[in-house]
């Protein structure tokens, strides 16, 4: 069974464990190292805007908007089952507004927003930008 819930302290260690995963990484636009620390200061400022999609209890990944835009990572060990496709179901009635700008390479995450309801409603040489249809 799926859940969304309010990210908390607990899963601030869990967001940036899968954010530096070595099957994530690419996905995001910022190549960055994120230490503890970093990710503490981080998530008192911001982690009120994420949330964490649980898998019969165990977190499976996590998704955030942060001014209207998306950042959405699953745990490897979780892909293909649908979690993410979930996380933006539950994220259209939450932030309908909310934007994704997803790195044309990154194919995965380029048809997961086609799948989930949003259209391309702009490019540019590196990125494509999508929003939610009637939005
Ligand atoms: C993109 C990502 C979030 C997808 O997570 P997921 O939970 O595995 O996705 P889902 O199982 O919900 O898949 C939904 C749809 O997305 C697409 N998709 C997901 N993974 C894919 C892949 N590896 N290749 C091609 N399409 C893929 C498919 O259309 C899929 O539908 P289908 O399984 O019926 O074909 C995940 O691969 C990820 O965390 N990537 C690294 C971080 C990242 O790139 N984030 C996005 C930044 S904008």
């Amino acid at each position: 069974m799926l859940t969304l819930v309010k990210n908390k302290d607990i899963y601030f260690e869990y967001i940036r464990t899968l954010r530096l995963h070595p099957e994530n990484t690419s996905g995001f636009i910022e190549q960055v190292f994120i230490t503890p620390a970093q990710q503490q200061t981080y998530m008192e400022e911001h982690g009120h805007k994420f949330y964490i999609a649980l898998y019969q209890k165990k977190p499976a990944g996590y998704i955030g908007v942060i001014d209207d835009d998306i950042r959405i990572c699953t745990d490897p060990n979780f892909k293909r089952k649908g979690i993410a496709g979930f996380m933006l179901d539950n994220l259209a009635v939450l932030h309908p507004n909310a934007r994704a700008k997803v790195l044309r390479q990154n194919a995965a995450s380029n048809n997961l927003f086609l799948k989930c309801g949003y259209y391309k409603y702009n490019e540019d040489e590196l990125f494509n930008y999508y929003k939610r249809a009637g939005k």
